[in-house]
């Protein structure tokens, strides 16, 4: 895959000196275009026009009628875009007819999130997946047309697989997937003992959720001290990263990053990253980080309450962080929120505020999930205690000749660890 940082020098030059400029077009629907706008700032071109059209429905044919294509064509003449970018996704037909009657590359939805997922990811699965994701949705789409546009310039929504598949005849592109699709297996081998090794910590694994640009990274960094990389701009996190973060009462708990989650994530794409997104649905609790200035808060929540849904990940137990607090002008309406959602509390990440509470909010949910217990320890297995000390709460603890009785509860992974010495 060939991000834009990967590029030969005279193509990244050609790039550079022309940031790309872009239409936006969708037909009229409930939401504006001020989420389109902000992926496409994302992917790094410039928006130079944008048009609404007033139907009741999309033109299966074309997505946009007729008269509104040939008028598409002229905005993009007068304002020399490169691309229209639509605010939907469209099916094959679609796109390719808008684009020979537009005259101009089109991408839709999809194809932008994937392109900036492109440029963001940065561990080897990433990559894959974004590559597996573009190619499988550029498969059906591939004509004559869209390749004339393509070849132009590899520019957005060429970035990722996007030289190759140029020369590329659909049976290239399905053994491309194939092999892809076969490295992503041994990827996900990996990850998968790397997942075994975690699990055989008994620490409880706690995972950061959120709408992106909430705040996650910043989070993990004022927790743990962990230089993960923050970006302003959206999707910093494409792959998951995991730290170690100590409790007030002593208890350490693994709290990973996650990728962010953006307002209709199209389904096929939750699918994608289904892979990265399983840290979430392992996870013991979510701890939810809420960019509590966002002038969209409520909605940016509520998506991110659906993909916990589409992912079966909805009842898990949820710490609500209110982020960025020191953004927030009516300090009086976040302590209000706070007392009123269940588990919540307001903290600033980029200032390291209210990270006291945060932690003994996630410590009071942890101790919820924890289930009693009364084993008798073999003194060759008294190496278990500390970590019964580490990742629960011991009530009772009785030296008797060949063992020690411990009672107490504990998170559920240890439990699980201390079953064969369980007492009657
Ligand atoms: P994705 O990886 O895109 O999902 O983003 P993220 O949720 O990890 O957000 P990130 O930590 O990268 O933060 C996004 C931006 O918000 C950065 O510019 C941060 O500096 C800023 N930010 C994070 N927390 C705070 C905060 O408490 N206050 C203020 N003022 N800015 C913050």
């Amino acid at each position: 895959m060939t991000t834009l940082s990967e590029r030969p020098d005279r193509e990244r030059m050609h790039l550079v000196a022309h940031k790309e400029r872009a239409i936006i077009a969708a037909v009229e629907k409930d939401q504006d275009s001020a989420e389109m706008r902000e992926l496409a700032s994302t992917a790094g071109v410039e928006v130079v026009g944008e048009m609404v059209q007033r139907r009741s429905q999309p033109s299966s044919v074309s997505y946009l009628g007729q008269g509104k294509a040939v008028e598409l064509a002229a905005l993009v003449k007068e304002t020399q875009a490169d691309v229209a970018l639509i605010d939907d996704d469209l099916s094959p037909t679609q796109q390719r007819n808008l684009e020979a009657a537009a005259e101009v590359r089109v991408l839709d939805r999809t194809q932008l999130i994937l392109d900036i997922f492109a440029q963001r990811a940065h561990t080897r699965e990433g990559k894959l997946q974004v590559e597996l994701a573009q190619l499988t949705y550029l498969l059906p789409r591939i004509s004559a047309q869209y390749t004339k546009f393509e070849r132009q310039q590899g520019g957005i929504g060429g970035r990722g697989p996007g030289e190759t598949k140029l020369e590329s005849d659909r049976s290239k592109i399905r053994k491309r997937i194939s092999d892809l699709e076969r490295e992503l297996e041994e990827v996900k081998r990996h990850r998968g003992m790397a997942r075994e090794g975690r699990r055989k910590t008994p620490f409880p694994h706690a995972a950061l959720v959120g709408y992106t640009s909430a705040g996650k990274s910043t989070l993990l960094n004022a927790l743990s001290g962990a230089e993960v990389h923050t970006d302003p701009q959206l999707f910093a996190t494409l792959d998951p990263t995991t730290r170690r973060i100590q409790l007030p009462e002593g208890w350490g708990i693994l709290l990973t990053d996650t990728v962010g989650f953006i307002q209709r994530l199209p389904h096929h794409l939750v699918a994608a990253f289904r892979a990265t997104l399983e840290e979430v649905l392992e996870a013991d609790l979510l701890i939810h980080v809420v960019d509590a200035a966002h002038p969209d808060r409520e909605q940016q929540m509520e998506a991110v309450e659906n993909v916990l849904e589409e992912l079966g990940a909805a009842a898990s137990p949820i710490v609500t962080v209110y982020n960025k607090s020191d953004l927030v002008s009516d300090q009086y309406e976040l302590r209000q929120l706070v007392a009123e959602v269940p588990d919540s509390v307001y903290i600033s990440a980029l200032k390291g505020e209210g990270m006291e509470y945060l932690l003994r909010e996630v410590e009071s949910v942890i101790e919820r999930l924890l289930v009693p217990m009364r084993v008798r320890l073999p003194y060759a297995e008294s190496y278990l205690l500390s970590q019964c000390h580490e990742s629960g709460k011991v009530t009772r603890e009785e030296y008797a000749n060949d063992s020690i009785l411990v009672e107490g509860r504990f998170v559920r992974d240890m439990a699980q660890r201390l079953r064969p010495y369980q007492a009657e």
